[in-house]
């Protein structure tokens, strides 16, 4: 062969890799509504930045006639490019090639790209679509599988990992996307789950769909496993180049502050009647995050589990910011497990990738009753407590109504080396409601009044009394665990103040192998 026959040879063979599993499983591919494994990598990554990696690996396996059949890259499409200018690492499991599914040489095409982001220091986004271990190679898949696994673990926290599940994702395969940051579900084409519906009939006798045992609904609202759900592939790729937007390249960098032509002494009247007068009265705690963060926008994380509690990502000042928020307007925004749960593991995110958290709160205290008990509040409640507590970047704090009880001390209180903790006019910080103090503090005296009207206008001088004296900001604010009792229309330029005046703050940890949340 000449030079130019060589070079033709090269072209054909990278003809052939872009086929994937041929032009008839591509069909397929389309017809069910999903995109290839190239054409996710096109839509995600800046154009002409995608740089693929072992397109010339095969799989190596002899046993069921698989020596006869081979295809190259072998069921993924590994490499680099940017996104916004800045690199990650991706790779997007090719459902045309054996379905998808993992073999050796799969796993270790996946474990190259994960090695060389760790060394570089920039994300990896998994593109999952597969039918989960390839069966004919057996254990050596299971042992691909592990060795995964062990590189989600060794990257958490140091490099962002998301997941984008757009089709199958099952069996012991779900637990990479689960090591991971971020789950992203298309709606309708993706599923996960540890157990089938199939082998669920046969073990349990419970009968239940695929779309009701493991879809993107399911894991968005009942199971809190994803994180975004989004009605096409498409959207899933926008949304992560959104998400990655607020994210550093990794834990020792910075998140990217980027311009804002959003003032940052920007006042907005309308907060100063967002809290209704009757403090039991619910309002849209969107409303004010939208009022306060550059330009109105923010990126919901977990926008339909625990409603109660709102997370985000946004900017402020042109830095981005981890958003905790509870939602009067769910649940009156009380602390439950679930809500625990979800806000603990977005604080340990910001915390290790060096976002500085805002925290709204309107917390009328945890959820009561025995289904929360037995499933556990307390130790559920304690992450919360624990991620605050050990989080070391800036925690700016505004109470804007309700703080009550063990719930006040979890939000990101003073206590919880909060740095700078705000309240507006309206925030009521007590150890628990005056209905409830009035029950417990007058008890021994409502017994002893027997008529009825009396007893009811007892009820409201004393409820009065407290409210007047322990429905406010200024007893907190007394000792030194508020800083400053701002005007709500304020919130923005005092919250970015905040944070400007915290950018070089350095706090630590004890020297420790690692703490012990309460998992
Ligand atoms: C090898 C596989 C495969 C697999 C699918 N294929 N799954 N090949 N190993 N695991 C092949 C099919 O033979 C078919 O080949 C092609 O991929 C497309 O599959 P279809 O079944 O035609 O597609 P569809 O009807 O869309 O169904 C998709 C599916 C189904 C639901 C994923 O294929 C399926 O149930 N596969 C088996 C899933 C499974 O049990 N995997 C092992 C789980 S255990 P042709 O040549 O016809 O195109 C596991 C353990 C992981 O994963 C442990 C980690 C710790």
């Amino acid at each position: 062969m000449n030079s130019q026959q060589k070079i033709k040879q090269l072209i054909d063979k990278r003809e052939q890799a872009k086929l994937g599993g041929g032009v008839k499983r591509i069909e397929a591919q389309h017809q069910k509504g999903k995109l290839t494994a190239k054409e996710r990598i096109a839509i995600l990554l800046d154009e002409g930045s995608f740089e693929e990696y072992d397109m010339f690996v095969t799989h190596r396996c002899t046993d069921f006639g698989l020596e006869k059949e081979s295809y190259m890259s072998d069921g993924v499409v590994t490499g680099h490019g940017t996104i916004d200018g800045r690199v990650v690492f991706v790779f997007s499991q090719d459902f045309t090639v054996f379905g998808g599914s993992l073999s050796e040489t799969f796993a270790q095409k996946i474990c190259k790209i994960m090695d060389q982001a760790m060394k570089i220091g920039a994300p990896v986004i998994g593109i999952n679509d597969s039918g989960g271990a390839r069966i004919q190679e057996g254990v050596k898949s299971l042992a691909g599988y592990a060795e995964i696994f062990e590189r989600n673990i060794l990257a958490s926290g140091v490099i962002p990992q998301i997941s984008a599940i757009f089709g199958p994702c099952a069996g012991g395969a779900v637990y990479s996307p689960a090591l991971t940051d971020f789950i992203l579900m298309t709606e309708d084409t993706s599923y996960m789950f540890v157990t089938g519906p199939k082998v669920t009939k046969t073990v349990t006798g419970e009968s239940i769909s695929t779309e009701e045992l493991g879809g993107a609904e399911v894991h968005a609202t009942k199971s809190g496993v994803s994180h975004f759900v989004v009605e096409d592939e498409e959207e899933g790729l926008m949304m992560i180049r959104k998400l990655l937007s607020y994210l550093p390249q990794n834990n020792l960098e910075e998140p990217p502050m980027t311009p804002t032509n959003d003032p940052i002494d920007r006042r907005e009247d309308a907060l100063n009647d967002l809290v209704p007068v009757d403090s039991n009265k619910p309002y849209d705690m969107l409303n004010l995050i939208q009022l306060i963060v550059d330009n109105g926008e923010f990126l919901e994380v977990q926008p339909k589990f625990a409603r109660n509690i709102i997370t985000a990502f946004a900017k402020m000042g042109g830095m981005p910011v981890g958003i905790v928020a509870n939602q009067p307007n769910y649940l009156a925004g009380v602390l439950d497990i679930n809500a625990s749960r979800k806000a603990a593991r977005f604080v340990r995110f910001c915390d290790a990738f060096n976002i500085p958290l805002v925290t709204l709160v309107d917390v009328p205290g945890f959820l009561p009753g025995s289904a929360q008990e037995y499933g556990g509040i307390i130790i559920h409640g304690a992450k919360l407590l624990f991620a605050y507590g050990e989080a070391t970047v800036p925690k700016v704090t505004v109470t804007v109504r309700k703080s009550y009880g063990g719930a006040h001390d979890v939000m990101s209180s003073k206590q919880l080396r909060g740095d700078i903790n705000y309240a507006w006019p309206t925030a009521e910080i007590a150890v628990m409601g005056a209905a409830g103090a009035v029950e417990v503090l007058e008890g021994r005296k409502l017994g002893e009044i027997k008529d009825d009207n009396e007893r009811a206008r007892y009820i409201e001088e004393k409820t009065n009394e407290y409210n007047e004296k322990f429905a406010n900001p200024y007893q907190a604010a007394k000792y030194g665990y508020i800083d400053d009792v701002i005007e709500p229309r304020n919130t923005r330029f005092r919250v970015i103040r905040a944070l400007r005046t915290l950018a070089t703050k350095k706090d630590l940890l004890p020297p420790k192998k690692h703490s012990n949340i309460p998992l």
